[in-house]
């Protein structure tokens, strides 16, 4: 079987996914110049699969560099593109950063993957694209936002990226993937996220006062037009997210399927702020105090996906509970 190069495997969907295509007999190479990943997510691979992946430590925004290690890597039968930088706030005041990383990486590989007729790649997409939805929940069909964050932009410019070489290599299929917000770490108890120290997620955050790193959190805004009047969310098990992008990959050898596929990768369930902060006190033991600041601009009072097309085009359906998610998380954070 000819190899999938996992781009951004060293971060934490990345990372995630790679343990589930081995476990699926697939043989994976992976590229990620450490911006934000760590190289020490290969030896929790390599501890819970047993397989040492190879590694490239390249900037896929560097064309000559990118090439040289497809021409090293060999025959490959696809990518699963996850490499990017995706923390909105810092988006905002460096833009052109993002625009410049997300986009260049994006096109150096586009163009490496035609030359080399590499014609299967499944790319990380966001619920950001959507902004303030126009419905809930929200379906692979509602339009994308104007006036988002240059992060989110970074993510409608890579979709229409995408679209836009298809035209001209009618042999590539690509899935789409647009996740909603993926927590939990692996049951393994050995393998989770590496938050960048200034994140503004909220299950970090969580992990954070439980830990005592930070004395409590921040909730922006309860003023919303909500049950209990803070943000609602749709929250996904970070291995669900990782086994999509198994199935997906696999569907793109179906050639009765359409050459490009979007989906939604949620779990259809909104949690609001304040259930997050309870479900987490109540299944892992630990006050989470926090204090209520105002909205911050921008953020959606409620977004929550519809998953059916996923469930019915890839038969995925996310399997873990927010228990399961918060348990996991919470079991990985304490031993750092
Ligand atoms: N985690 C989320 O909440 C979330 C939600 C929606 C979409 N996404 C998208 O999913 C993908 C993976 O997210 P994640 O949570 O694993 O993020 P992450 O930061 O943990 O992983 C991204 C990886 O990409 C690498 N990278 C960035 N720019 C690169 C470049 N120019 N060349 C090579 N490597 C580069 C980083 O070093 C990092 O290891 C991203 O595209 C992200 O935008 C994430």
């Amino acid at each position: 079987m000819s190899k999938i190069v996992v781009t951004g495997g060293c971060g934490y969907i990345g990372s995630h996914t790679i343990v589930d295509l081995i476990q699926n007999g697939y043989e994976v190479v992976c590229i990620d110049n450490l911006v934000r990943g760590k190289r020490s997510q290969l030896d929790c691979i390599a501890v819970i699969t047993g397989v040492d992946v190879p590694f490239y430590e390249v900037d896929m925004c560097d064309e000559v560099a990118l090439s040289k290690a497809f021409d090293a890597i060999g025959a490959i039968g696809g990518v699963i593109h996850f490499a990017a930088l995706k923390s909105v706030p810092e988006s905002v005041e460096k833009p052109e950063w993002y625009l410049n990383n997300n986009m260049g990486a994006l096109q150096n590989l586009l163009q490496q993957m035609q030359l080399r007729q590499i014609n299967h790649l499944v790319f990380s997409s966001s619920c950001a694209v959507y902004g303030s939805p126009v419905k809930l929940p929200v379906t692979e069909d509602c339009p994308f936002a104007d006036q988002v964050s240059p992060y989110a932009l970074s993510k409608q410019k890579g979709e229409l990226l995408v679209q836009e070489q298809m035209l001209k290599n009618q042999n590539l299929r690509c899935s789409i993937l647009r996740y909603f917000n993926p927590i939990g770490a692996h049951p393994s108890g050995k393998m989770g996220e590496n938050p960048y120290e200034k994140t503004t997620n909220l299950l970090p955050l969580i992990l954070k006062v439980a830990k005592q790193e930070i004395p409590f959190l921040t909730v922006n805004g309860n003023d919303y037009p909500t049950p209990d009047g803070t943000a609602i969310r749709d929250y996904v098990h970070v291995c669900d997210i990782a086994h999509a992008h198994v199935l997906a990959f696999k569907a793109l050898s179906d050639s009765t399927k359409p050459q490009l596929q979007t989906y939604n990768l949620g779990s259809e369930q909104g949690y609001s702020v304040l259930e997050m902060i309870h479900a987490f006190e109540a299944c892992n033991g630990r006050k989470v105090p926090y204090s209520i600041h105002k909205r911050r601009v921008g953020d959606p009072a409620a977004i929550y996906a519809d998953i059916s097309k996923a469930k019915k085009e890839l038969n995925w359906l996310p399997i873990n509970d927010l228990a399961s998610m918060l348990g996991s998380a919470w079991d990985w954070a304490r031993k750092k």
